[in-house]
């Protein structure tokens, strides 16, 4: 019998610089390995430590997967600091995806800030292999500054899929920068989206999350059509150590995507 607790062992194929804070490692496993998109693994530095990433590829491409990461404390130091062709840890895939079954027939409305574009680039890598099944795709996202924008690169070739309607924000301009100033809530108004018949899903860190969700329960979205990536810090990531608890939810088990719906009379979930 398979040992989940048991990493596999993988390699980094490739590193790609995205922002001063945040790189791309390209992972080939030694075994098989499919995810579904907002599942999340954990990655295994041999004799430094481990943390959860979600992978930031398209689940359809079977042989590899990237996880981006931003450079936040010990282990994604260390990571940062790897070498090409370094042999790591995987375990998982952990947790709850995106339901893609509920999304079909409806307006996407995906708002993101900063890393949290990472799980959301493998949603939208699943919405586009499909798009005919969604009405529209519509992206919020909003970063530091310009250099702060992840796969910045990418983002213009998104924006001409068909029914893909992409607005970015910086909080901070730089010279040549065209695009909104202000914080992601400030690109939430006069949505192109049916409120009543839509799907929308926040990741972004905590502040973000809080202030983007108040913002479209007040503009009208109802509780149970928003979905949230939480996170929280973890350990074993399969609903055994209860580091990830909140309320009567195990982030690591029950999600990490819940629904407003599900977490809203819970006090602490924003810390
Ligand atoms: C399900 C899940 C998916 C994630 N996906 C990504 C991803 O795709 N890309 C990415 O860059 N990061 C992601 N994270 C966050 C990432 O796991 C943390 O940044 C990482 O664990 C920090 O470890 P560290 O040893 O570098 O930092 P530490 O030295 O442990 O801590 C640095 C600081 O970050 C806080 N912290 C540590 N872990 C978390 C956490 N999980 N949530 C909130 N605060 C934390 C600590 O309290 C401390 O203040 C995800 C987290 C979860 C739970
Ligand atoms: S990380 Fe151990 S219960 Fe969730």
């Amino acid at each position: 019998m398979k040992n989940i607790y048991r990493p596999f062992e993988a390699t980094v194929e490739d590193i790609i610089v995205e922002t001063p804070a945040i790189k791309t490692f390209v992972i080939r496993p030694k075994e098989s390995f499919v995810f579904k998109t907002g599942q999340f693994i954990e990655l295994t530095l041999p004799g430094m430590g481990e943390a959860p990433f979600t992978p930031s590829s398209d689940p359809g491409i079977k042989d590899r997967f990237e996880v981006t990461v931003m450079n936040a404390g010990r282990v994604t130091f260390l990571l940062h600091e790897l070498p090409k062709k370094y042999s790591l840890g995987v375990r998982g895939p952990y947790g709850k995806g995106y339901p893609l079954e509920s999304f079909t027939g409806k307006d996407i409305l995906i708002v993101g800030g900063g890393v949290g574009l990472a799980p959301l680039r493998s949603l939208l890598f699943s919405l586009f292999s499909e798009i005919n099944k969604y009405n529209k795709v519509v992206l919020r996202y909003g970063a530091r500054s310009p250099d702060d924008i992840v796969y910045r690169s990418a983002i213009p070739e998104w924006s001409k899929i068909d029914k893909v309607d992409i607005v970015l924000t910086v909080d901070a301009p730089a010279p040549g920068w065209k695009g909104n100033v202000g914080v992601v809530t400030t690109i939430l108004n006069d949505l192109p989206v049916d409120l009543k018949n839509s799907a929308v899903i926040v990741c972004g860190p905590p502040v973000m999350m809080k202030f983007a969700t108040m913002k479209l329960l007040g503009l009208g979205f109802p509780p149970e059509n928003i979905y949230l990536s939480m996170e929280k810090n973890m350990s074993c990531g399969l609903g055994k150590c209860g580091h990830c608890r909140i309320g009567k939810f195990y982030i690591c088990k029950d999600g990490p995507v819940f629904t407003y719906a599900e977490l809203k009379d819970i006090y602490d979930i924003w810390d």
